[in-house]
């Protein structure tokens, strides 16, 4: 009799498992391009979440900085008719996916983790679609800074610059060391990163806003954009000969062996430091771009969700929205990526002393005006103004166009993307 009740008892429980796993295990296909070091740990992390909740994770990653053949390789399953479950997209491109009428209305997931209250407004409106939520922010990064290596500096005796004035006097003495000062990748995309830094840094918050993000024709061939050309020019006097073509990861690894200086690059590169074990005071320090220390250059990352049919499936999709925004994923995530939570009210010791810099400043720009969507990064202009803007840098960097003729060009195929 009495075993009689423990097999029941067992087939009861067995039966459950059965159930629960069931009606939870569902599997999502996440399309992204964190294939570097320290963007594989942090995107681990999710994995891991919605494996403990019993989902499954197929991995859909498509490697290339700042996600170009990743949008190219979205754009075609979709084309075919078999998108994946969730797709990393951000910016305006959002609103693109959306108008398609082919994404999940995150709404009841926002409602019951009250996201309206947790995501600042400037990032809610980017994941917002007709007032509908179908994006899911995961963090903020921030562009405009610079990796140094303070050894490289001591070995040259150089000091850190604030002004671009100092930034060329390191580079020179880094030079006159034996040094490479400036650790750079040759793709268009990192080239508009570092560019649209020094515009921030020569211009100015207003002129950062008339230009990258108002996209106006005066202010892009005005005689300041000559000026940011000029030194964008300069600048490529300090880089190295492999620098074409080369992956910005491998750029900060030359900072990190201490074979260059410096590296213009957003915060997913403290991502590598972390990912080696380094330290930022000790052994690597971060400096706003000069002219830059009262500019917030963001750009947040984000998964948009595509309208799935099968019950599991949308379960695993509504876990992996759910997941995103919750307290532990924010925290692992951004400790491991280099950028800073994107939901408010997280606790800043889990983080280095670069990330709480970052929280303040986001704080800080946000009311003084200088907290500003990166262009580069795809949280500014259309895919059009944004594509008309790469051309005219990466051919002036490429080239030996005149800073004119670029500013020139810069405002005429800005023009012709708009119409
Ligand atoms: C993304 C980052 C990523 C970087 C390099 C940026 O556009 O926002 O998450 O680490 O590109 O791929």
């Amino acid at each position: 009799m009495r075993g009689k009740r423990i097999l029941t008892g067992v087939a009861t429980v067995l039966a459950i498992c059965v159930a629960t796993t069931v009606a939870w295990a569902g599997e999502v296909e996440v399309l992204h391009w964190w294939t570097s070091g320290g963007e594989a740990a942090a995107v681990q992390q999710l994995q891991k979440m919605l494996n403990t909740e019993g989902h499954t994770w197929k991995d859909f990653a498509v490697a290339g900085g700042a996600g170009a053949n990743a949008m190219t390789a979205l754009k075609s399953r979709a084309v075919s008719g078999n998108p994946p479950t969730a797709a990393q997209v951000k910016g305006p491109q959002i609103q693109e996916w959306a108008d398609l009428g082919v994404l999940t209305n995150l709404d009841d997931v926002a409602k019951a983790e009250t996201w309206e209250k947790l995501v600042p407004e400037v990032v809610a409106d980017i994941m917002k679609a007709d007032g509908k939520w179908v994006a899911v922010p995961v963090n903020v990064h921030r562009i405009n800074w610079m990796w140094c290596n303070p050894m490289v500096f001591q070995k040259a005796g150089a000091i850190y610059p604030q002004t671009w004035d100092e930034f060329f006097a390191a580079c020179e003495k880094i030079q006159k060391a034996g040094l490479i000062p400036v650790a750079f990748g040759g793709q268009p995309w990192q080239e508009a990163t570092a560019w649209e830094s020094i515009v921030s840094g020569v211009g100015g918050p207003e002129f950062y806003k008339q230009t990258m993000i108002q996209a106006d024709e005066k202010a892009l061939a005005s005689p300041k954009m000559v000026e940011v050309f000029e030194i964008f020019r300069k600048i490529k006097k300090y880089t190295d000969r492999n620098a074409p073509g080369r992956d910005w990861n491998l750029a900060t690894a030359m900072v990190i062996r201490g074979e260059a200086g410096m590296q213009f690059m957003g915060d997913w590169a403290k991502g590598e430091f972390t990912a080696a074990g380094k330290v930022p005071g000790q052994d690597y320090d971060a400096l706003t771009v000069p002219g830059t220390a009262d500019a917030f250059l963001f750009n947040v990352d984000s998964f948009i969700m595509f309208e799935v049919k099968d019950a599991d499936a949308k379960k695993a999709q509504k876990a992996m929205a759910r997941l995103i925004l919750s307290p532990d994923f924010q925290v692992v995530f951004n400790v491991n990526k280099g950028s800073i939570p994107v939901r408010s009210g997280i606790s800043e010791d889990p983080f280095d002393a670069v990330a709480v810099k970052s929280m303040a400043d986001f704080m800080a720009t946000a009311k003084s005006g200088g907290l500003m969507p990166s262009m580069a990064h795809e949280m500014a202009v259309s895919p059009a103004v944004r594509g008309a803007m790469f051309d005219v840098v990466t051919n002036f960097y490429n080239s030996d166009m005149s800073p004119q003729d670029a500013a020139r060009k810069l405002a005429a195929a800005v023009k012709e993307a708009k119409m």
